[in-house]
């Protein structure tokens, strides 16, 4: 299973990268704006960052744009800055147009904001590259955000689809692991929730016991 970060923060992205591995970025308008820095900084950035590298950037386009042709254009030009970045386009009929178009031109797409499984069929069918289907935003919404990810995952191979699904919004190590178990191929999610995916009590109990032992074990002289 593939980690991807969802975020646009440098530091963060250079310390997961470099610590936990990390096999791309996810970034969206709202990672952008609590960077602090502007769009196109980020860009630049990003691009840099990993120019020599193959590794999986999400850029996310203006989402005020509501028709294929504006979409397509702004996805060229992102794209053009960097061989890494993958244009993502909200899950929407002039969206599935434009990244339609964009994969018939070797760019990258990745269909966001997906909360159905008819919405990843179709991201399939236009041969996106990635498509994210969202978990925690459903949770949040008292919905059961998780197994209408292995739907998608069966469907996908039943019919041989091969866009890559990135559960997106993950939010702790137990949607980490049931993602896992289905065979989801990446998962997205903040830095926190995975280093806290790392964490459990009884670790740290077992440490803290062990800790003891050791201070009361008869040293050698
Ligand atoms: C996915 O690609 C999105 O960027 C992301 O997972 C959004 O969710 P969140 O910001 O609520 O975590």
């Amino acid at each position: 299973m593939k980690y991807f970060l969802d975020s646009a923060k440098i530091d963060e992205i250079r310390y997961a990268y470099k610590y936990l591995k990390i096999d791309g970025i996810t970034t969206n308008p709202n990672h952008i704006k609590n960077s602090g820095k502007s769009f196109n900084t980020i860009c630049k950035e990003l691009a840099a960052e990993f120019k020599d590298i193959y590794f999986p950037i999400s850029i996310e386009i203006d989402p005020h744009l509501d028709k294929a042709e504006d979409m397509i254009r702004e996805g060229r030009k992102y794209a053009a800055m960097s061989s890494n970045f993958v244009i993502k386009i909200a899950c929407t009929e002039q969206g599935l147009i434009a990244a339609e178009q964009l994969e018939k031109e070797g760019i990258k797409t990745n269909i966001t904001l997906v909360f159905s499984v008819s919405q990843a069929i179709q991201a399939a069918r236009i041969h996106s590259t990635y498509v994210s289907p969202f978990i925690g935003w459903k949770e949040n919404n008292g919905e059961d955000g998780i197994s209408y990810l292995k739907e998608i995952k069966d469907i996908y191979e039943k019919y041989d689809y091969q866009t890559e699904i990135i559960a997106a919004a993950v939010r702790n190590g137990r949607q980490i692991g049931k993602l896992a178990s289905y065979g989801i191929h990446i998962t997205t999610a903040g830095l926190a929730v995975y280093q806290e995916s790392l964490n459990h009590p009884f670790t740290s109990y077992g440490i803290q016991k062990f800790c003891r032992a050791w201070e009361e074990t008869k040293q050698d002289d």
